[in-house]
């Protein structure tokens, strides 16, 4: 029955245009009966940085791994850079190569320096030579001001510094654009500003960006279009200005007032579900201090 529905899926092809890095189209993802995407259409164009809003389980983090196919969708259709990443004969680790991933999880090798995590894919995977790779692993370690920490092993250094590790082991693989999911959010309050800075840095240096994030005054400034989801579908997007100060759906503006305003009735609630979401990512984290 599904594969009958696919197959009678019209498959489009990509607008060609270099501009339109990521292309998404009527993307579905069922875990099981349940349907986490609902029909996903989106384009992030070249030195655009979008960040995706909404509440917890909305389907914000299932979205950028069908972006790179960490989760196979169940219907739709993704290009990559107008290759489609969705196709069955797609050469997948080529074509991730062009985007960055950042996760909670800053999944660093804790056996290997801040310079090796950033050079190991440069020699395994694109074949550079050592002196080469470190080189590279050197400029992007200073990129994100840890220059002079090449040689700390991750237990020496705080999450922040971990975190920006793994910018600087995407960006050392010169990728088209970078995915970020949640990069703060298992950070102690006091790290998130670093990694924030950094990730404004790549913004500003003209790096494509989908940000997925609960950081709203950075989405507010730092993004060019702000998509909030809830429940698998986008309800509203556009810019920062009118998607978090000017809502236009009662829904957005329902989770905005849960995330913004501590005051509010549901305070608290989007937290607790989050927090419960989230707590074998930050146990992990926590035991690697
Ligand atoms: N591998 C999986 N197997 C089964 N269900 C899953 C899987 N991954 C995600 N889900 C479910 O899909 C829904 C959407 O999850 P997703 O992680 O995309 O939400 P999210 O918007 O990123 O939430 P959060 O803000 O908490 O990170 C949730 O109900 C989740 O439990
Ligand atoms: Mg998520």
């Amino acid at each position: 029955m599904s594969a009958m529905t696919e197959t009678t899926q019209p498959r489009r092809v990509p607008t060609g245009d270099r501009e339109d890095e990521i292309q998404v189209y009527g993307l579905h993802k069922s875990f099981g009966e349940l349907e986490v995407l609902k029909g996903i259409d989106l384009t992030v164009h070249r030195g655009e940085v979008v960040c995706v809003i909404g509440p917890s389980g909305s389907g914000k983090s299932t979205l950028l791994r069908c972006v790179n196919m960490l989760e196979q969708p169940t219907q739709g259709q993704v290009f990559i850079m107008n290759e489609e990443i969705t196709d069955p004969d797609a050469d997948i680790d080529r074509l991730r190569t062009m985007m960055g991933m950042v996760f909670q999880q800053f999944n660093l090798f804790p056996h290997l320096t801040a310079t090796e995590n950033c050079t190991i894919a440069l020699t395994r995977v694109l074949k550079k030579s050592s002196a080469d790779a470190r080189r590279i692993a050197q400029e992007n370690l200073a990129k994100v001001g840890l220059g002079d920490r090449g040689d700390s092993y991750p237990a020496k250094l705080s999450g922040g510094q971990q975190q920006r590790v793994a910018i600087a082991r995407a960006l050392s693989m010169d990728p088209e654009m970078m995915l970020f999911d949640e990069p703060t959010s298992a950070l102690d309050p006091e790290l998130v500003g670093d990694v924030l800075s950094v990730m404004r840095d790549l913004a500003n240096g003209g790096m494509t960006m989908m940000v997925v994030t609960h950081e709203m005054a950075f989405a507010r400034d730092v993004a060019d279009r702000v998509i909030f989801m809830d429940g698998g579908v986008i309800v509203e997007e556009g810019p920062p200005d009118e998607v978090i100060g000017n809502p236009k759906e009662e829904r957005t503006r329902l989770f905005l007032k849960r995330v913004l305003d501590p005051t509010h009735v549901n305070a608290g609630a989007e937290d607790a579900a989050y927090a419960e979401r989230h707590k074998a990512a930050r146990v992990h984290h926590h035991q690697e201090d």
